[in-house]
């Protein structure tokens, strides 16, 4: 497939059923016939998982498994979700883009709980493929505008004091799809360029003092070992503030996809610049001007001059149930969920609205709630009603920044961008239960 195909319209995405049976359970629900489970769901007042239930494994009965012994231990030397488990998983978007080798996949946003993304689920961003690093030929080299250039093994960086960390991390063109209209049904693609996970490894000051910056030093280059030998330039000050050169993720050592061995973490900005495989930091004076900060990843605006340097990811939430992959199944009590996330700090409120703006209340933020980190919410008290309802989420950072409409943003920015789009996302409840993208005039 290639980049000719026309864009999506809402729908054109085929999101599979979440809720479908597995195998074993369609074939049990056809054994259990019209029994009494069948017959309630056919008169409406079961929902369908309820309904698709096998009678034999329902109290008081005995149910199937506590009938017989189980696998020992070490029947999965690597421990695997549930089969039940299997539709849970990133996704991929072929027309998007001419390769997979220089493409994206999307994090299953609405199947997950809490704050971190399992490691086998963050969505991957390559523009040349996942590079197969071998470790013991593993090399980080820093040179440039320092005392004392330096070659570091993969060994070498991890006998230095380690730090772990929780943050965010959010491609740039999350959400470039939207920027004219609501294109794609499903919050795992509209939202799905950001996961969140705990990194271990060395703080980047500790090994820039370890080489020694020149007093007039005020850049980076920061590059990667990939065949796309992906580079950015990165300030100074932002690599002594917070950056860190990370070996592991969620307490194991980084996913290939993720840049194994070695990956740059610069907290808050665009994730273009958590440069993976790292092998290459140069000190100098200026910026360098590469492909990826002046062809690419630069906003064009409504005058024809492009923003660049837009580092910093402003606030955004999402809505990640109800939504287009979790339909209302039945009216009355409902929690909704979401995520909310700032470069510029901690989450300080996020509002929620189900009646497309008109009245807003405030959600309960779960703990912990850190600085450049995905925020839980919830909003416990909402009973759907059958009618037509839009559901929208407001994030508000520390720093006071309001999350914008999709209007506000456009008034400014035009309508030509494709990076940094954190507008607020509409999602209509129609009276079927099911969840559409819409975009609110
Ligand atoms: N680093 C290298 N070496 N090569 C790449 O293609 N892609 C960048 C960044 N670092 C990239 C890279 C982009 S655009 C993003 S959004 C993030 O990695 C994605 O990180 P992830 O694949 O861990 O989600
Ligand atoms: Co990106």
């Amino acid at each position: 497939m290639n980049k000719t195909k026309p864009p999506a319209k809402p729908g054109n995405i085929q999101i599979p059923s979440i809720d479908q049976p597995t195998d074993s359970g369609r074939r049990k629900a056809l054994l259990a016939g019209l029994g009494a489970a069948g017959g309630a769901a056919a008169a409406g007042l079961m929902t369908p998982s309820r309904a698709l239930a096998d009678p034999a494994n329902l109290p008081p009965n005995v149910a199937d498994w506590s009938k017989v012994l189980g696998p020992g231990v070490d029947v999965a030397p690597y421990g695997m979700p549930s089969k039940f488990e299997k539709t849970v998983i990133r996704r991929y978007v072929d027309w998007l883009t001419a390769t997979p080798e220089s493409s994206i996949n999307f994090t299953p946003l609405y199947a997950l709980d809490g704050m971190v993304t399992p490691n086998g689920l963050c969505f991957e961003r390559h523009h040349g493929g996942v590079a197969e690093v071998i470790p013991d030929d593993y090399r980080l080299m820093i040179h440039g505008m320092v005392d004392r250039p330096l070659v570091f093994t993969y060994q070498d960086l991890k006998r230095f004091p380690p730090q772990s960390r929780f943050y965010f991390l959010e491609c740039a063109a999350n959400g470039g799809m939207e920027w004219r209209g609501a294109q794609l049904n499903g919050v795992q693609f509209t939202h799905g360029m950001v996961h969140c996970v705990q990194y271990t490894g060395v703080p980047l000051r500790t090994l820039l003092e370890e080489a020694g910056v020149k007093p007039k030093a005020k850049w980076l280059l920061v590059e990667g070992g990939d065949s796309a030998g992906m580079n950015r330039s990165l300030p100074l000050d932002k690599a002594l503030d917070d950056c860190m050169v990370v070996y592991s993720m969620n307490g194991e050592r980084l996913r290939a996809e993720q840049g194994y061995p070695i990956r740059l973490v610069v907290p808050g900005f665009e994730g273009n610049m958590w440069v993976k495989w790292l092998r290459r930091i140069e000190v100098g004076d200026g910026a360098w001007m590469a492909r990826e900060e002046t062809s690419k990843y630069t906003d064009l605006m409504p005058d024809g001059r492009a923003r660049r340097f837009t580092w910093e990811m402003d606030a955004k939430s999402v809505i990640t149930s109800p939504c287009p992959e979790l339909p209302c199944k039945q009216k009355g009590p409902q929690v909704i969920k979401g995520i909310a996330w700032s470069g510029r700090g901690k989450i300080a409120r996020v509002d929620v609205t189900v009646d497309g703006g008109r009245n807003w209340h405030q959600a309960r933020l779960e703990d912990p709630v850190l600085p450049k980190c995905l925020t839980r919410f919830y909003l416990d008290g909402w009973s759907w009603d059958g009618n037509p309802a839009y559901l929208q989420s407001r994030a508000i950072d520390e720093t006071g920044y309001v999350q914008p409409e999709m209007a506000a943003l456009q008034a400014v920015r035009g309508v030509n961008s494709i990076y940094h789009n954190n507008a607020i996302q509409t999602w209509r409840i129609n009276p079927t239960g099911e969840v559409e993208n819409v975009r609110l005039a």
